[in-house]
């Protein structure tokens, strides 16, 4: 399949469309910012743009205790504003506001047959991994069909996701020509926008992950993102401070490479290698730029927790954008399929 990566980035067009969501997980940390919402950010300024909280996506794991989803939904919305996520460029919504998201997907169920969502790579390995949760269900078996139907409720264009996915565009994909083929040209065959970004690692060396607790939150303090970085995994081979290291899988050098001047990643990449530089000494330059740029987010997004009336004017207001888009697919969907 042909993948677009980062080209469409640097164009613009106002008249494609760029749809992306989130499950509602909670905090955010560093890795969404560097991997997803800078790169909205960009976006949003240069196509249209819809940005969305899955919390029906997030029911499909989490249905038997779905007390956090809510609050989740409001803390991902203040973090998405505070890194700069501006709702006068792009259309935020809540999934489960916007029905059509679920009569679409009920449509696309018709044609889907079963084998296509069996055979989804992510789908026997999120069921293996989330072992103490029964995903035997027809709701977790659909995930990558409702989550078409998020897209091509907008008719979008390009899809700003990670890597993992990739399948479930893939298989997106395969639907819409399914539909078309079926019912007459209706929807673009959207395509996925894979992010160039190198990992984001946490404390303990493994990929930022929530689940891992080894994340440095964008609502952490000044001394809570000092504490972490100064206990953070750096080169596991790199036992005493004679010994040379390697930045290339370092944790706190991909950490320079989005908090620090040119100089001070080009010190470290040569200093790291010949020992010249301490693991100590690295983070410490790493923690006045680091906590700067966090600042102003951190104090954002408590701001707009305080006011959580305005976020929720905000999800009005894109939510009735969002509906009006999808009103007008769904009429035309209706129609193609007879049951205008
Ligand atoms: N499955 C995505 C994730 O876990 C979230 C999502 C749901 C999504 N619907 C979407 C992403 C539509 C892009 C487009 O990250
Ligand atoms: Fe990582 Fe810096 Fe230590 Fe090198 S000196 S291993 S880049 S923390």
């Amino acid at each position: 399949m042909k993948t677009v990566v980062s080209d469409v980035q640097y164009t613009s067009d106002r008249n494609k469309r760029i749809l992306s969501g989130m499950r509602p997980t909670g905090k955010l940390h560093l890795g969404h910012l560097h991997g997803a919402l800078e790169n909205w950010r960009e976006l949003q300024n240069r196509y249209d743009c819809f940005y969305f909280i899955a919390d029906w996506h997030a029911l499909t794991t989490d249905y038997a205790d779905p007390s956090g989803i809510r609050e989740s939904t409001f803390e991902m919305l203040a973090d998405w504003i505070a890194c700069g996520v501006d709702p006068n460029k792009a259309t935020i919504f809540i999934q489960s506001h916007v029905i059509e998201h679920a009569e679409l997907a009920l449509l696309l169920a018709m044609i889907t047959p079963l084998s296509w969502l069996e055979r989804v790579p992510t789908y026997k390995e999120m069921k293996e991994e989330l072992r103490d949760k029964d995903l035997a269900t027809y709701g977790f078996l659909g995930y990558p069909l409702l989550q078409t139907a998020d897209i091509i409720a907008y008719k979008a264009n390009y899809v700003p996701v990670g890597e993992d996915q990739v399948p479930h565009l893939e298989l997106g994909r395969e639907i819409v020509r399914r539909f078309n083929y079926l019912y007459g040209d209706t929807f673009p065959e959207p395509q996925p926008l894979l992010t160039r970004v190198p990992k984001i690692l946490g404390t303990d060396g493994r990929k930022m992950s929530k689940s891992y607790g080894n994340a440095i939150y964008l609502s952490d303090t000044p001394a809570e993102i000092t504490e972490k970085i100064m206990r953070m995994y750096t080169d596991p081979r790199r036992l005493r401070r004679t010994d040379p290291g390697n930045p290339d899988v370092c944790g706190i050098f991909y950490l320079h490479k989005f908090h620090s001047s040119e100089d001070d990643i080009s010190m470290v990449n040569r200093e790291c290698r010949t020992a010249g530089i301490g693991c100590v000494d690295c983070k410490k330059l790493l923690l006045p730029s680091l906590i700067s740029e966090l600042a102003p987010i951190r104090e954002k997004r408590e701001g707009l927790m305080r006011k959580k009336h305005e976020l929720e004017e905000i999800i009005q207001e894109g939510d009735k954008k969002a509906r009006e888009v999808a009103q007008e697919t769904l009429e035309e969907v209706r129609k193609k399929v007879g049951l205008n």
